[in-house]
């Protein structure tokens, strides 16, 4: 990491004392200056809360453990200690995905705005809210939920979306479980929108081991912990190593085949991030060498806005949604069934 020019520190200590403290985290003066104003908006005013602000941040305390708090799509999140922050690369996804389903999508002019549980009037089979074939509502599962995050992005942007969506969260840390149901009751105050539930369980057991888990999931979301343990050394910022949970980070394969393996048969369509290729072509080759599964699934990665890979997903080609236009262009095919 190249050292900090003096020339940098003493144009930061002019514009005020606190400043140079930023550099740590922010390297260059603009930076600092930027998170010195977000401190000085978001810190309760005292100019020793500032400046302990500051310290913290010299000693790589994530900005969002500091002013607890990070903006996602519409809503705010709180963040805590012990909860993963919520990233960028997850907000574009999930927010591309709340585009792509809703009223007038998944093939259906018009869809159905305003779908409640019980069926809606104009309810048509490949619609999304409602149109699912009985009037089931919509149910959507986030695993590895942490803050709340994603199902609460959805639920803020799927307005139309009101009771008719079913919405389960789920992470085995008790400090993720207890913030994203902070989350998700602070959200939803005083709207008419639907509970999200969220439990306690270990996603790697399965939806078996949690009673909570709908019969049949039209839409199952995951960020897992997907950086390879010799990678989290190397790769993993200072601030995010000591002070973002472990447990949240470190994995590889495992969810990817847990996917396979434990839940693929539980949905129609899943949404998985992840850190790199390999991972969305573990699932893929599953999928294409398993004589039933191949027949059945269409396997597609995401790309996010800086290049990099982010996400695999699927869908079933014999569900009731139409899920061939839900994600269409959400990403790029890379497989399809054999027919
Ligand atoms: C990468 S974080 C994602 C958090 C959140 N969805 C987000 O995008 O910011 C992964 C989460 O998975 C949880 N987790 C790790 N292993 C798990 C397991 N076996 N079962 C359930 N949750 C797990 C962690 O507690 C953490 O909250």
């Amino acid at each position: 990491m190249p050292r900090i020019p003096c020339r940098v520190v003493r144009r930061c200590a002019a514009v005020h004392p606190l400043l140079p403290l930023l550099l740590a985290e922010c390297r260059t003066f603009d930076e600092a200056r930027r998170e010195f104003q977000w401190l000085v908006d978001g810190v309760p005013p005292g100019r020793r809360r500032l400046a302990r602000a500051c310290l913290a941040r010299h000693r790589h305390v994530p900005l969002q453990y500091i002013l607890g708090s990070q903006p996602f799509g519409p809503v705010e999140i709180r963040c805590r200690r012990s909860v993963l922050i919520p990233r960028w690369e997850t907000e574009e996804w999930a927010s591309a995905l709340a585009g792509r389903v809703g009223p007038g999508r998944g093939g259906v002019p018009g869809g159905v705005p305003g779908g409640v549980p019980g069926g809606v009037p104009g309810g048509v089979p490949g619609g999304v809210p409602g149109g699912v074939p009985g009037g089931v509502p919509l149910r959507a599962v986030d695993l590895c939920t942490g803050t709340g995050c994603v199902p609460i992005l959805l639920r803020a942007e799927w307005a139309w979306a009101a009771a008719a969506v079913e919405w389960l969260a789920v992470d085995c840390a008790p400090a993720a479980v207890a913030l994203a149901a902070a989350n998700e009751r602070r959200t939803r105050a005083g709207r008419s929108v639907g509970e999200i539930r969220v439990v306690s369980g270990d996603v790697l057991q399965g939806p078996a081991d949690c009673s909570a888990v709908p019969p049949r999931i039209h839409l199952l979301t995951c960020n897992p912990p997907y950086i390879p343990a010799e990678r989290f050394l190397a790769d993993v910022s200072v601030s995010v190593r000591v002070y973002e949970p472990r447990l949240a980070l470190v994995g590889e394969l495992h969810f990817y085949r847990n996917l396979v393996e434990k839940w693929l048969d539980r949905t129609d369509s899943f949404v998985y991030e992840l850190g790199e290729f390999k991972q969305a072509k573990y699932v893929r080759d599953c999928i294409a060498a398993d004589g039933r599964l191949n027949k059945m699934w269409s396997v597609g990665v995401k790309f996010d806005s800086a290049g990099k890979i982010r996400c695999v997903y699927g869908y079933r080609n014999d569900a009731t949604l139409d899920y061939k236009s839900i994600y269409q262009e959400f990403g790029n095919l890379i497989y399809t069934p054999r027919l």
